[in-house]
C-alpha cells in the first residue's frame, strides 16, 4: 500500500539508481537515500507531527520503500562491482594483437665495416689476413724496417715506449732490439710474416696502432690495413695496378688513382696515393682543400735491406707494400669531419651506419 508522499521519494530514488553509472556512484547514494538525512528517514522521524489517522499509513509505506531500496540498492551495487571487476581482468590479460616491442638492436661500427671492406677486397685477390702483437718490439717496428736509430719516428713525441724488455723473443739480439713498445704501424707485421714464410708472400695486415698524437683527426690509438706482395718480378706496376682496383672497389667506379713521389725507410722507391675527390671530381672543394684529390695511403718497393732483414735475397725477390689508416678512409668515405666520433659511441652516429 502506497502513500503519495512516498511515491514520490521512491520513485526519485528509483530514478536516481537507474541513472548511477558506477559503484562509487550508487554507494554516495545510498548514503543519500537511506542516510540519516534522506528523505525517507525525516519523514519516519517527524511521523509523530502527522494525523494520528495518518500516521501507520506513512509509518508503513515508508519501511516498505525503505526495504525496496535497500534491496535495489544492494542488488545493483553488486551488479555494478561485478562489471568493475570484469573490465580490470580484461584490461590485465594481455592484448595478443598488439604489434610486439622491437628489442634494441646494436649494428657494426663504421670501422669495423671499413677495415672488413678493406679485408674483403684484398682477399678476393688472394691476399690472405696475417695479425701481429700491438706491444711490439722496437727490432720489428724500426730497425728491422730499416727505420735508423735518429730516424723522427722513433722521437718520444711520437712513441708509446714501455720500459719493459722482452725476455728471449724472436728479435735476434742487437742494441736496443728487446725495447718494447706500442706499435707506431702495423708494418712490423710484414717482418714477422716474412720471417716465418718464404715467397710468394700475399698478405694484409689489419690492427691497431699507437701515436702520441691527439687532434680533430689524430687520435692516440688509430688502425691501420697493411699490405705486402714479395715474389719473384713483381713490380710497381702490380702495385699500381692492386691499388687501382681497390679505389675502384671503396670508393666507385669512377676513381682514379695517382701516385706521388714520396720517401719512407722502408721502400725504395716509395710513393703516396691519393684517389680523386669523389665529392667534386676533381674541380677543388673543401675536402680535398681545393686540390682535388685525396691521399689515401703510403706505398712503394719493398726496401732491399728489409728483404734481407729477413732473409730473403733481393736478386731473386722483390715486393711492394702499403699502408692505410682506416679511420681516414672511412672519413673520406662518409665525409666525417672529426675522428673523435669514432671513438665517443654516440648511438645517433653509430646508428647511422645501421
Ligand atoms: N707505415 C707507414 C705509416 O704508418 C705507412 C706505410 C707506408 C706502410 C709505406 C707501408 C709502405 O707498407 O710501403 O705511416
Amino acid at each position: 500500500m502506497g502513500h503519495p508522499r512516498v511515491d514520490a521519494i521512491a520513485q526519485e530514488a528509483r530514478d536516481a539508481v537507474a541513472a548511477a553509472g558506477s559503484s562509487a556512484e550508487l554507494e554516495s547514494l545510498r548514503v543519500r537515500v537511506l542516510g540519516r538525512a534522506g528523505a525517507l528517514t525525516q519523514l519516519l522521524r517527524s511521523l509523530g507531527s502527522l494525523p494520528p489517522e495518518e500516521r501507520p499509513l506513512v509509518g508503513a509505506a515508508a519501511n516498505e520503500a525503505k526495504r525496496e531500496l535497500e534491496a535495489l540498492l544492494a542488488s545493483r551495487l553488486a551488479e555494478a562491482l561485478e562489471a568493475e571487476r570484469r573490465r580490470r581482468r580484461e584490461h590485465a590479460r594481455p592484448d595478443l594483437t598488439l604489434p610486439g616491442r622491437r628489442p634494441p638492436r646494436g649494428s657494426v661500427h663504421p670501422l669495423v665495416r671499413v677495415r672488413d671492406e678493406i679485408i674483403a677486397i684484398f682477399m678476393g685477390l688472394g691476399f690472405s689476413v696475417a695479425e701481429g702483437p700491438e706491444i711490439e718490439s722496437d727490432y720489428h717496428n724500426f730497425e728491422a724496417l730499416n727505420i735508423p736509430r735518429d730516424h723522427p719516428a722513433r722521437d718520444m713525441q711520437d712513441t708509446f715506449y714501455l720500459g719493459g724488455e722482452r725476455g728471449g723473443g724472436a728479435a735476434p739480439p742487437r742494441e736496443e732490439a728487446d725495447t718494447l713498445l706500442l706499435r707506431t704501424h702495423t708494418s712490423p707485421v710484414q717482418i714477422r710474416t716474412m720471417r716465418v714464410q718464404r715467397p710468394p708472400v700475399r698478405v694484409i695486415c689489419p690492427g691497431r696502432v699507437y701515436r702520441r698524437d691527439a687532434d680533430i683527426t689524430h687520435s692516440p690509438m688509430f688502425h691501420q690495413v697493411e699490405g705486402l706482395a714479395v715474389d719473384r718480378d713483381v713490380s710497381m706496376a702490380d702495385l699500381k695496378g692492386t691499388l687501382a682496383l681497390f679505389a675502384h672497389e671503396m670508393f666507385g667506379p669512377g676513381s682514379k688513382i695517382r701516385f706521388r713521389p714520396s720517401f719512407f725507410p722502408f721502400t725504395e722507391p716509395s710513393a703516396e696515393v691519393d684517389v680523386l675527390c669523389f665529392l667534386c671530381a676533381g674541380q677543388g672543394c673543401r675536402v680535398c682543400k681545393q686540390s682535388g684529390w685525396l691521399e689515401i695511403l703510403g706505398s712503394g718497393m719493398v726496401h732491399p735491406h728489409v728483404l734481407e732483414n729477413v732473409g730473403y735475397d733481393p736478386e731473386e725477390v722483390t715486393g711492394w707494400a702499403f699502408g692505410m689508416g682506416v679511420e681516414r678512409i672511412a672519413m673520406l668515405k662518409y665525409g666525417i669531419d672529426d675522428i673523435r666520433l669514432f671513438f665517443e659511441n654516440d648511438l645517433r652516429f653509430l646508428r647511422q651506419f645501421a
